[in-house]
Formats: C-alpha cells, sequence, structure tokens
C-alpha cells in the first residue's frame, strides 16, 4: 500500500515554500499527497512562531493530530518550522507520542528521521555557508511542486542579522546567509523551463542579499527567460536608490514593494529598534512613489507595542494617510519569548489593541476603495494564474468561460471571464470595477 502525507501550513511564504520542498521529498520516497488529514500516514505540521496566536494554534492541532495515534497506531506525527525550532526537545515532553520535530535549517534530513525509530530531533541552526546545502535537489523537486502552476517561490537567503526587539525570527531562523547567484540562476533557469512566468524571491531581509540585491535582480532578468520578477520582504533601512531606480527601468521587476513600517511614532521605532524613524520612513516611501511611478507600496504595521499611547498611534495613522499604502498586513502586538520587547511591559490592553487594529483596518479599505476605484476604466497587463476562489467548485469543469484570476505588473488580484487556456499568459484586462480586496475586469479582445 503506498503511503499518504498530508502537510499543515502555518506562517509565511517561506513556509509555504519550504512545504513545497517537502512535498517534492516525500514524493521522491514513494509517498503519495492525501486529501485530508484523517486520510493520512503521516501528519507533518510546518509552523510559525511569530505571533503568540500561531504558535498556540499550532500546539492545539498537533494534539489533535497526536490524539488520532490511539485509533490508529501506525500514524506518524511530525512537526517542523519555527515552533520546532523555537521549543525543540520539549515539544516531545508535551507530546511524548510525537514522532519527529525538524527546524528549518534540517529540512533535508527528514527521510533519515522518517526512517528512525523513538523521538527524531534535528533543530541545529547552520551558520556556516560551506554547511548549508539550501536543498541541494531543490530543482528537481521544485519540478514536482510547479506542474501546472504559472508562479513560483526561489529562496535567495535565509536568516536574519537585525534586532528588531519584538522579532522572534532571527532566533529560530539563525543568521543571515545568502544562496550563491549561480545556483539562483539556474534554478529560475529550470523553472522557466517547465513553464513558470514568474518568481517571487524570498528572503527574511531580501535586500541586504550579498550585499548586493539589485545585482542579482539584473542578473535574473538578463541571464533567464523569467516574465516577472518580485520578492518579499526588504528592510526599509536597506532600501536604496538603486533599488528604486531597478523599478524604474526594469520591465521584469514588478511595480511592488513590501515595505513594512511597523509603527510611525519615533518613540516607539526607537524601542523596536528599527533603525528608521517616521521621517526617513515617510521620504523613501516618497522617494520610491516618485522614482517608479504608479508603484505598489504594501506594508506591515503592529499595534499595541509597550507604551504605545494614542499619540504614538495617531502618529502610525499620519503615515498611512500620507504613504496610502496599496496593502496592508496589520497585527496586534504579542511578545515573544526571549525577544528584548518580552521584557518590557505588554501594557496596552486587548481591548484598546483591537480598537485600534480596527481603526487602522477601516482606514485602509477607505484608501483602498479610492485607489481601486481610480483604476476603473484603465488596462492593466495581468498574469493569469489559475481559476478564480469566486468560481464555484461545481462549474470548475464542463464550462467554456471560467472565472479567472491573475495579478497586475503591481500587486492588485483582478477576476475576470475568460478560456482556461489563458492560464499562464499575460492578457490586458479592462477594469470595470473593485471589490473589497481584488479588482474585476473585462478581457481586452485584440484584434
Ligand atoms: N507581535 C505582533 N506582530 C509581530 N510581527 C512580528 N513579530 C510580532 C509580534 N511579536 C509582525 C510584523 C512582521 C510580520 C511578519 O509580523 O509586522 O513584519
Ligand atoms: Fe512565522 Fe517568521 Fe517563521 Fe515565517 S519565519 S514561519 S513568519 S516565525
Amino acid at each position: 500500500m503506498v503511503k499518504k502525507f498530508y502537510i499543515h501550513t502555518f506562517g509565511c511564504q517561506m513556509n509555504v515554500h519550504d512545504s513545497g520542498k517537502i512535498a517534492g521529498m516525500l514524493a521522491d520516497m514513494g509517498y503519495m499527497p492525501a486529501d485530508a488529514d484523517s486520510d493520512a500516514d503521516f501528519i507533518l505540521f510546518n509552523t510559525c512562531t511569530v505571533r503568540d496566536h500561531a504558535h498556540h494554534k499550532a500546539i492545539s492541532e498537533i494534539g489533535r493530530a497526536v490524539a488520532r495515534k490511539k485509533q490508529k497506531k501506525e500514524l506518524i506525527v511530525g512537526v517542523c518550522g519555527c515552533v520546532a525550532q523555537a521549543e525543540k526537545d520539549h515539544l516531545f515532553e508535551i507530546y511524548p507520542e510525537l514522532d519527529l520535530v525538524f527546524g528549518p535549517d534540517q529540512i533535508s534530513r527528514l527521510p533519515d528521521l522518517l526512517k528512525g525509530t523513538g523521538k527524531n530531533l534535528a533543530t541545529e541552526l547552520i551558520d556556516d555557508p560551506a554547511d548549508y546545502n539550501w536543498l541541494k535537489n531543490t530543482i528537481a523537486l521544485s519540478h514536482y511542486r510547479t506542474i501546472a502552476r504559472v508562479s513560483s517561490f526561489v529562496t535567495i537567503m535565509k536568516g536574519c542579522n537585525n534586532n528588531c526587539s519584538f522579532c522572534i525570527v532571527p532566533s529560530v531562523r539563525g543568521r543571515e546567509l545568502s544562496k550563491p547567484a549561480d545556483d539562483i540562476i539556474s534554478e529560475i533557469k529550470h523553472l522557466t523551463a517547465s513553464g513558470i512566468k514568474e518568481v517571487t524571491l524570498l528572503g527574511q531581509n531580501v535586500n541586504s542579499y550579498n550585499k548586493d540585491f539589485v545585482k542579482l535582480v539584473q542578473r535574473i532578468s538578463n541571464e533567464t527567460d523569467i516574465c516577472r520578477i518580485r520578492y518579499t520582504s526588504p528592510h526599509p533601512k536597506d532600501l536604496s536608490a538603486d533599488l528604486m531606480e531597478e523599478h524604474a527601468t526594469n520591465l521584469k521587476l514588478c511595480s511592488h514593494m513590501h515595505l513594512p513600517l511597523q509603527a510611525g511614532s519615533d518613540r516607539i521605532l526607537r524601542t523596536m529598534k528599527r533603525s528608521y524613524n517616521k521621517d526617513q520612513f515617510v521620504k523613501k516611501a516618497s522617494a520610491l512613489r516618485k522614482c517608479a511611478e504608479g508603484i505598489d507600496i504594501t506594508t506591515d504595521i503592529i499595534v499595541g507595542f509597550p507604551g504605545e499611547t494614542e499619540s504614538d498611534f495617531q502618529d502610525t495613522l499620519e503615515v498611512v494617510k500620507e504613504i496610502a499604502f496599496d496593502g496592508m498586513f496589520a497585527f496586534k502586538y504579542s511578545p515573544r519569548p526571549g525577544t528584548k520587547a518580552a521584557a518590557m511591559k505588554d501594557d496596552v490592553p486587548q481591548k484598546e489593541k483591537e480598537a485600534r487594529l480596527q481603526k487602522l483596518l477601516e482606514l485602509n479599505s477607505k484608501i483602498w476603495k479610492e485607489k481601486a476605484q481610480r483604476l476603473v476604466g484603465t488596462m492593466q497587463q495581468v498574469l493569469v494564474e489559475g481559476m478564480s476562489k469566486r468560481q464555484p467548485t461545481h462549474q470548475r469543469t464542463n464550462v467554456l468561460t471560467h472565472q479567472l484570476a491573475g495579478k497586475t505588473f503591481g500587486n492588485k488580484i483582478v477576476n475576470f471571464s475568460g478560456n482556461l487556456n489563458l492560464i499562464g499568459h499575460i492578457v490586458p484586462v479592462g477594469i470595470t470595477g473593485a471589490g473589497p480586496n481584488s479588482l474585476k475586469g473585462d478581457l481586452c479582445m485584440l484584434k
């Protein structure tokens, strides 16, 4: 009987990408993907610990899976990702029946861990480039996970050398290590040969890639056939004039930058240790808008950081209004063990954090509505990624026209009707309206 696996993925794109690699490794080992975890012989949790909520959700779901081993003795349950790295062997104390625990730097050891018996633990962080194998087989694996897909992630670096006081990432993902540029180029060449049109370069701090991120972007655009290049996430302090200029001139580099603000108050930015103040952020974002006209700028914001007063929060709202971000992820602060901020008093009441979050989200959706409305009547070049989530499942076959979804050269999702054979193509779409998070349009017929 063929064994089946199911991976639960939490957290950022890095985890989504790692889960893809793991699925490829399991396929190479003869496993098949299961439709649901109730059908799986191996359940793996790829976890996130960036906020308390994500961490606890993972812990409780692992508990539910482990409990199933009572009925299904041969079931294997494993944990990887950032909770595995943060908790290490403590996870075996919480759940003695757990089979394996491995950190983000130890994914390549999965085949050995699965063959082992008892508690299989691998959570060493690697900080010597010579030891880091970047999953040497990613090229073979990427083929497995990209069948019939349009866009792919490509890891270009791992870890983070900054020390933002709220953030647990440096302790679970280690020091920055950059993947050799030649390996990145050959991975992208392989992806384009298998039909991929767009890559998103991934790293916790992409623009400090080998001290020359722009050169990497230029090499990728000159040496490969990729149509579109995206990346996430850069740190505002490392946002150089060169990168802005690249956005203005490079026709493959998408017109989008995710630029995490975190807070708009100088006092809070200082205690967050973000290495920029409000004015510097606003100046950089405005310079970027001036240089690369029409660029989409999205951001991350934390509300309720220790000591954040109403007036600090007003500073955040002011920056949001001034920059008019094209999208936002907003979070309530939650203390993470071992970080500098965890030693500060978490003194903003939950209710107040909730109220600030709501205000921020309301402002964000007001800005979105205004900006989206301005796009109505324009024509956008949309890379068609697949069927829209709005297409009912029962209609996903046997019809000639489908609800398709794709992305503008910026960062906006567009839904429109068209034939499935448009998937993977860049097509002109006339924008006719806007929903709360996406645009609606009609395919422009070319004569
Ligand atoms: N509490 C709330 N949000 C956090 N983030 C990181 N750490 C915390 C924390 N302790 C947010 C930041 C980051 C995003 C990935 O998660 O905004 O950019
Ligand atoms: Fe979560 Fe950060 Fe780990 Fe990504 S790197 S999974 S956001 S803790």
